[in-house]
């Protein structure tokens, strides 16, 4: 990068795929000399990772460049990453006149020769193109979020053609990570002390599709259970229609793969998931739900859910409502429908009005809030086996996931951090649970 050292400022927003990237983008300018800043104006270099999954995500991108442009000092360099650079290349320099290097996810490994080549010659730098080489080893010494549960990445990009979807678009075709590498990074964690490893993927279940070697999720995650120290393995996301036998049958084998499970649903009507493109029915859903649950009796289930897909109509809608009811998600993360550009829903002018979208959401959201509810309380009094990650922000407290990765709050020293521990459930507020170590501990 030129001269070594200097201080740069990185936000990132949208999915944990870009938290993983940005902790290798730390990682590569920690191995430069730089050193982080969390105040913009002392920074050389900022570096925005984006997203893309929402109008509102890029609005949220461009509002801030408007305020880090307005302040930008002339030695200063603006850098734009992640899934807004795949997705609108060059436009971003036309509508953020002050941003100098555009780097898509698979140009990370060169970001750090961009800013030096920008620095050089004063010409703005691009890099969007995917790249199925691209290096999935981190940088040595690399920032991590947290010391106790790490993610993973088996896999990069989706084939699936979700009509509303522009993941395809910013993230490229899917590129499994070869099992040699990922088990040697797994290792290598769980040497530092890891426990937890959250496998991570925009579809995992497609995991070995394009590899020499011939190997499938539930194989890796056969792999990965019998790394010693490793405590507790979780991934995501899956696909509803690769949900099958085999996969329950492997975490059910694997005694370290936590009872928890992320099926997004998206929509419960037939005829929306069909113009969704999504390959299932809302029977088939529900009847992998009762066999994740007949195999896992434990198993809690969460989901992503999206209101006001176009044409949706209230009846299509009520259906939605009544697999909420069914499954009775453990946590869900529910959206109101967002048109991105190149995707075959957004020229489709049967439009939702936003009023009408919002209305649903609200209720949805509030069905959902009384379903917690109740699967909240009916945990007050038990014992969770917490895997304790740290101090919590409450003086004096710490945090930690219950199996079924409900977050707990209690009272203890961040020293507690990697142990896991029993806890009793006292109360909960939304998704969060309070508790009490067990005495003895
Ligand atoms: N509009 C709203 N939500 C979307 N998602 C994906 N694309 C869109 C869109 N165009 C949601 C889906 C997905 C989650 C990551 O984001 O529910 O599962
Ligand atoms: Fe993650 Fe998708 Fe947003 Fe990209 S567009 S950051 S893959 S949620």
């Amino acid at each position: 990068m030129g001269e070594k050292g200097g201080r740069y400022h990185l936000l990132t927003f949208g999915c944990q795929m870009n938290k993983y990237d940005s902790e290798k983008i730390e990682g590569l300018l920690a191995r430069e000399g730089m050193t982080a800043t969390a105040i913009p104006e002392e920074a050389d270099l900022i570096l925005l990772n984006t997203c893309s999954i929402r109008d509102k995500a890029e609005h949220k991108v461009f509002s801030k460049l408007g305020i880090l442009s307005a302040a930008k000092r002339a030695d200063q360099l603006i850098a734009v990453g992640g899934c807004m650079a795949s997705l609108r290349k060059e436009d971003i320099f036309r509508r953020a006149p002050m941003v100098d290097v555009v780097f898509g996810p698979d140009a990370i490994e060169r970001l750090p020769k961009m800013v030096g080549d920008f620095r050089a010659s004063r010409t703005r730098q691009i890099d969007v193109a995917f790249d199925d080489a691209a290096a999935w080893d981190r940088p040595e010494g690399g920032a991590r979020e947290s010391d106790v549960v790490a993610w993973v990445g088996i896999m990069k990009g989706c084939d699936n053609r979700c009509s509303y979807c522009v993941v395809p678009d910013t993230r490229g075709p899917e590129v499994s990570r070869p099992a040699d590498s990922i088990l040697a990074e797994v290792e290598g964690l769980a040497a530092k002390g890891y426990k937890g490893i959250n496998l991570l993927g925009q579809n995992v279940n497609s995991y070995g599709k394009g590899l020499a070697e011939s190997i499938d999720f539930p194989g890796l995650l056969r792999m990965v259970d019998k790394v010693e120290g490793v405590e507790r393995i979780r991934f995501m996301t899956s696909h509803p229609k690769d949900l099958n036998d085999g996969l329950i049958a492997s975490m059910v084998e694997c005694k370290k793969a936590a009872p928890s499970f992320h099926l997004p649903l998206q929509a419960g009507s037939d005829r929306i998931l069909g113009l969704m493109r999504r390959g299932y029915t809302a029977a088939g859903y529900l009847e992998k739900i009762r066999r994740l649950r007949a195999a896992a009796p434990h198993i809690t289930v969460s989901a992503d859910i999206m209101v006001g897909f176009p044409g949706e109509t209230e009846d299509e809608f009520l259906d939605t409502i009544r697999v909420m009811e069914e499954v009775r998600f453990d946590s869900l993360f529910l959206f109101n429908y967002s048109p991105r550009p190149g995707t075959p829903s957004a020229e489709w002018q049967d439009v939702v009005p936003r009023a009408v979208s919002q209305e649903r959401f609200d209720r949805a959201m509030l069905l959902q809030r009384k379903i917690v509810a109740q699967n909240n309380a009916l945990l007050v009094g038990t014992v969770q086996q917490v895997l304790c990650e740290g101090a919590a922000q409450r003086p004096g407290a710490v945090f930690g996931r219950t199996p079924g990765n409900h977050l707990v709050v209690f009272e203890g020293y961040p020293s507690l951090a990697g142990r896991t521990l029993p806890v009793t459930i006292t109360s909960f507020s939304g998704y969060n649970l309070a508790g009490t170590m067990v005495c003895g501990e």
